[in-house]
Formats: structure tokens, C-alpha cells, sequence
């Protein structure tokens, strides 16, 4: 359970996934652009959320704001820039003792990805556990497809209860039958 958590960029796909950590922390915030117009339907998840109308990629103005709203012991981004910069300082925002999961498409798991990058760069993050959820693809008989949004949804919940550092949820082999 966390005291604080912070969710950016999952009142799309992954608004399960958020409605799953609000419900079980004492408080949280999520950003997105449309955040103020964000529901889960329910007073009680609502009344615990404060909903922050941000742009991810005016960074300054983000993190600005995040500093403000003080630490979290629980970040979980669906970012779609490398933005290194940016995830480092989502990352500083998160206690020691707290933990940081990152979702990140396909293409961050090729070789020439960032996806080992952030691995590196969260070790300096020390006494914080790291997470990093990489969205594969489904091969289906000779036919491939993309996750659905149960899929992706359960692979960021396994993640989050799990020990892997690397979660892919999916496959990204072979590379060339993605869809
Ligand atoms: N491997 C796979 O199978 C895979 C991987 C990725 C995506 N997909 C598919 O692709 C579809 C589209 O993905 P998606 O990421 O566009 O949809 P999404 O997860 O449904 O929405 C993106 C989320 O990021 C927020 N966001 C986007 N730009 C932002 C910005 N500049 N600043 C702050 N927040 C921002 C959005 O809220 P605001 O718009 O309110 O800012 C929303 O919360 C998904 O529905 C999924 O089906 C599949």
C-alpha cells in the first residue's frame, strides 16, 4: 500500500491499472492534460485523487508542480518520449524505500532501445525499487497483434506485485512478425 502515489499518464489504457492503486493508497495525484475531467465513477476513489491538468513535455512547469505536491513512495509513468531527464526527476521524487515503475513501448526493448538505459540509470536511485514494464505484441497462430488493454493492464499489476526488474508483457521476438 502507499501513503502517497503518483500516476502519470494512465487515464487512458491504463485507468484500470490506476483505479487499482488508488484504491488501495491512503492518497495519490495523477497527471495528464485532461486530468481535470478524469472519473473513476466512484466518490470514494475520486475524494483520495488530486487530478493535475499537466503537460508532460513542458518539463520545467511539470516537475515544478510534482516538487510541489512533495514525495511519493509510488510512481508509475506511461511516458512516450525517452525524455531521460524528465523520469530521472519523476524518479528523485520517490522516497527511499518507495518504488518507481516505468511502461514503455516495444520499441525502448530493441537492442538500440532505452529500455536498458533506464535500467542503469535507476541504479543510482539507491534503497528505491525499480520496475520496468515493456508493451510487447501477442504472436496469434501466423498472424500477430498488439495487446489489448486487459493484457497490458495485468502486466503493469504483475509488475507492481512482482520482483522481476524487466516485466515484457507479450513478446518482442521475433522483432519482424510484430504487427
Ligand atoms: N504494445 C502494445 O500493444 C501497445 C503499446 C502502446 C500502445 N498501444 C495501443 O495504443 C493505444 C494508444 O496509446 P496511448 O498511449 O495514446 O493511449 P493511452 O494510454 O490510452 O493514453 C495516453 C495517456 O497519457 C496521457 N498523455 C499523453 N500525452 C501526454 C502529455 N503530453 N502530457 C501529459 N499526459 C499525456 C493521456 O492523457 P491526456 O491525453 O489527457 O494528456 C493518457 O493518460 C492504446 O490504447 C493501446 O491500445 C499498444
Amino acid at each position: 500500500m502507499a501513503d502517497h502515489a503518483l500516476l502519470i499518464g494512465m487515464t487512458g489504457m491504463l485507468a484500470p491499472v490506476a483505479r487499482e492503486i488508488v484504491g488501495e493508497s491512503q492518497h495519490a495525484t495523477l497527471c495528464a492534460r485532461g486530468a481535470a475531467k478524469f472519473s473513476f465513477g466512484e466518490k470514494f476513489l475520486d475524494d483520495k485523487v488530486m487530478k493535475l491538468p499537466l503537460d508532460y513535455t513542458d518539463e520545467t512547469h511539470f516537475l515544478d508542480t510534482l516538487r510541489i505536491r512533495g514525495p511519493v513512495d509510488l510512481a508509475i509513468t506511461w511516458l512516450h518520449p525517452e525524455a531521460h531527464e524528465l523520469r530521472n526527476a519523476i524518479a528523485d521524487c520517490v522516497v527511499p524505500g518507495g518504488k518507481i515503475i516505468e511502461v514503455m513501448g516495444s520499441a525502448a526493448g530493441r537492442p538500440d532501445g532505452f529500455a536498458d538505459e533506464r535500467l542503469d540509470a535507476m541504479k543510482s536511485q539507491l534503497g528505491k525499487t525499480y520496475r520496468q514494464v515493456i508493451l510487447g505484441f501477442v504472436l496469434d497462430g501466423g498472424t500477430s497483434r498488439w495487446l489489448h488493454h486487459e493484457e497490458i493492464c495485468a502486466g503493469v499489476l504483475t509488475a507492481h506485485r512482482g520482483f522481476q526488474p524487466r516485466t515484457i508483457v507479450g513478446t518482442l521476438d521475433p522483432w519482424e512478425k510484430r504487427p
